[in-house]
Order: structure tokens, then sequence, then C-alpha cells
């Protein structure tokens, strides 16, 4: 008995710090715009950030530290991601009596980003 119990506190002690670990993972924690998504959503919608501008995640992010603001580059995207967010705030209001909501297609950065950082507009 004395030699069990031993094992048994160190599998709670075991158990507790790998719920920590995964609790870190799916809790966001320096977001001011995806406030509703979970870190695993971030992570998928992060994708087509990065797709959209042709750029991979360590443009924006200290990949040791994702919640770190420490790239102004991710202080760009973040004022971008609120433009796409309130622009599509918009679209969904768009009266529905005039356009069907299923012919509606959300912005998203690739709409004018089109796969690269620099737009390209023609007059
Ligand atoms: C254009 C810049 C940009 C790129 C590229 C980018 N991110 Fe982000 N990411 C951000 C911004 C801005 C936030 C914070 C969003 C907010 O404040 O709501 C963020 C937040 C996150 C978070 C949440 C961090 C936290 O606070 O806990 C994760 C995880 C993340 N990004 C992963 C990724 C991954 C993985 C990639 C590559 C596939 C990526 N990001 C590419 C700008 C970027
Ligand atoms: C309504 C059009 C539009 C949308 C949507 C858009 N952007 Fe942009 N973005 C621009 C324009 C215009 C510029 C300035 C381009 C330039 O100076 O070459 C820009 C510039 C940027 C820059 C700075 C580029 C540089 O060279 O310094 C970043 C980073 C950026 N956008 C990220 C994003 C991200 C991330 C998204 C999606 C969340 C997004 N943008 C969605 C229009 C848009």
């Amino acid at each position: 008995m004395k030699r069990i119990i031993p094992v048994i506190a160190a599998c709670f002690v075991m158990t507790v710090l790998v719920d920590a670990t995964v609790d870190a993972q799916r809790t966001p924690q320096n977001v001011q715009v995806l406030t509703d998504l979970s870190t695993r959503d971030i992570r998928e919608y992060m994708k087509s950030v990065s797709s959209g501008i042709g750029e991979k995640c360590d443009y924006c992010h200290n990949l040791k530290d994702y919640a770190s603001d420490e790239k102004e580059t991710k202080l760009i995207g973040r004022e971008f991601i609120r433009l796409v967010e309130q622009v599509n705030e918009q679209v969904t209001a768009i009266n529905s009596n005039v356009m069907k909501k299923e012919d509606l297609q959300l912005v998203t950065c690739y709409t004018c980003h089109a796969g690269e950082l620099t737009i390209i507009s023609e007059e």
C-alpha cells in the first residue's frame, strides 16, 4: 500500500499537467477580433489567411509563441481581419428581398489579395 500511494499521486499530477497543456492549446491567449473561435478554429481560419495573401505563418507570427504581438505584420493583419469581419457583417445584412442569401459570397483576404501580398489594381 505504501508503494501504491506515491504512484497514484504521480499519475494524478501527470493528468493535471497534461490537462493544462491541452487547455493552453484550446483557449486562445491574445485575440481581439476572432473572439468566438477556439484555437483549433483559429488555426483553420489562419490557413485561409496565409493562402489568401500568399505568406506563411511566420510572416506574422513568432512560431514559438503565436499569441505574441511582436511582429508589426500581425498588427496589420489584425486590422484586415477586422475589416473582413465588418464587411461580412454587412454582406450578411444585405436585404434578402433584393438578393438571395445563397447568392452571397463572403469576403476573404483572397478577394482582394488573390494570393499575393501586393495588391494589383488597374484603372
Ligand atoms: C497576416 C498575418 C497572419 C498570418 C499570415 C497568420 N496569422 Fe495567425 N494570427 C494573426 C492575428 C492578427 C491573430 C490575432 C487575431 C485576433 O486578434 O483576433 C492571429 C492569431 C493566431 C492564433 C491564436 C494565438 C493566441 O492568441 O492564442 C493562432 C494559433 C494562429 N494565429 C496561428 C496561425 C497559423 C498556424 C498560421 C499559418 C497557417 C497563421 N496564424 C498565419 C495574424 C496572422
Ligand atoms: C477590401 C480589400 C482587402 C481585403 C479584403 C484585404 N486586404 Fe490586405 N490590403 C489591401 C490593400 C489595398 C492593401 C495595401 C496594398 C499595398 O500597399 O500594396 C493591403 C495591405 C495588406 C498588408 C500589408 C502589405 C504590405 O506590403 O505591407 C497586409 C499584411 C494585409 N493587407 C493583410 C490582409 C489580410 C490578412 C487580409 C484578410 C484577413 C486582408 N489583407 C484582406 C486590401 C485588402
